[in-house]
């Protein structure tokens, strides 16, 4: 297969022309010559791209749009079920192709419902968040949530292709640029160096660049490439996600988007990183200014609930919580020891942040 803008790894291209979807498809479905196509997106990626998509299909493979609610809620493993059996009776066979057009949880459910559906077929995945394309995309992970916690189910199962246009992000709406900057900064303090200088000066509210893109993308290859089934190494994209995760749960992914709960969750990763495992004090005011730069919902949380819902967590080990903290800007190590009242302090004081009314701004 021709390689398109530029590669990364053995299955993602950026490109930065949107122009160009229209060859990329066609040579693409040339050399997988499926039966048919499923597409699956949400409503919000639809309105906007539906036609563009479309327009870059050659009319003779037969295409089924299936639209999903944007949000969690499809991800739900109840949901999933429901989608699966609407793919089967679209008369899917071993050799047709699903494309996960969306953000990171469509592309999530894609893979998911394409490692499952007759033991598994071929699926591409076409990001169209920075959260999608710099996380959620690469990798492999695949995952549905359940009543008990956030990506309790899933797979290991990459698509053929990832295929970034980072033209897509010019239609994000501000929150979702915001929760884009999440992953971005967790890219940022795990490799830390000059990188962190250039980004103290960058504009926050605007689209990250597609260099910007490119940089997380080529670090989390990295990184998967060492250790693609997370027994180790893996698990420092996590950082700032355990409290994160906790806090979207608690708040049955209303109020927070993912990228929202993990600013929070780095916040609280911060404070322990500095009083469990001597993060500076420069370092950790920082970061953390930075972080405070971004406007979250507010919320009454309760810390009680936070901490039940960190017992959830899918990479407890031991009945313990493996927390991702920094020892320094680009040094982060796993703690499974952190005492369960600075835990709780953390939170409680990270949780006044958030207060409805009270929130610091
Ligand atoms: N989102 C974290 C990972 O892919 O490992």
């Amino acid at each position: 297969l021709i390689k398109f803008n530029r590669s990364i790894g053995q299955n993602c291209e950026i490109i930065d022309d949107l122009g160009k979807l229209p060859n990329i498809v066609r040579y693409t479905l040339k050399d997988i010559s499926p039966t048919n196509i499923m597409i699956i997106t949400d409503s919000t990626v639809h309105s906007h791209y539906h036609k563009r998509l479309d327009d870059a299909l050659p009319e003779k493979y037969s295409v089924d749009w299936i639209v999903l609610n944007p949000g969690e809620d499809s991800k739900l493993f109840t949901n999933i079920l429901s989608l699966s059996e609407k793919i089967l009776k679209l008369r899917i066979d071993r050799n047709s192709l699903l494309i996960g057009f969306g953000g990171g949880v469509i592309t999530d459910i894609t893979g998911f419902v394409a490692s499952i559906l007759l033991r598994g077929v071929r699926w591409i995945a076409i990001p169209t968040t920075v959260i999608g394309m710099t996380d959620a995309a690469i990798g492999g992970k695949t995952g549905a949530n359940t009543e008990s916690g956030k990506n309790l189910v899933g797979t290991f199962y990459p698509p053929e292709h990832i295929f970034v246009f980072p033209d897509f992000l010019k239609t994000l709406s501000d929150r979702d640029i915001t929760a884009g900057w999440s992953e971005i900064i967790k890219y940022r303090l795990l490799e830390g160096g000059d990188l962190w200088n250039k980004f103290g000066k960058q504009n926050l509210t605007t689209t990250p660049t597609s260099d910007i893109i490119e940089h997380c993308i080529r670090y989390k290859e990295r990184v998967v490439q060492e250790d693609p089934f997370e027994n180790g190494l893996r698990r420092q994209l996590n950082l700032g996600h355990t409290a994160g995760h906790a806090l979207e749960v608690a708040t049955a992914y209303k109020v927070y988007n993912h990228g929202e709960a993990v600013l929070w969750g780095l916040g609280v990763m911060l404070q322990l990183s500095h009083l469990n495992c001597g993060l500076p004090e420069d370092v950790t005011n920082l970061a953390q200014q930075l972080i405070s730069k971004f406007i979250l919902p507010e919320s009454n949380v309760h810390p009680d609930t936070i901490v039940s819902h960190l017992a959830s967590d899918k990479k407890r080990i031991n009945n313990k919580n493996i927390w991702v903290l920094l020892n320094a800007l680009g040094k982060f190590n796993f703690y499974d020891q952190v005492p369960e009242k600075l835990i709780y302090d953390v939170i409680t004081k990270q949780l006044e942040f958030l207060k409805v009314g009270k929130a610091v701004r």
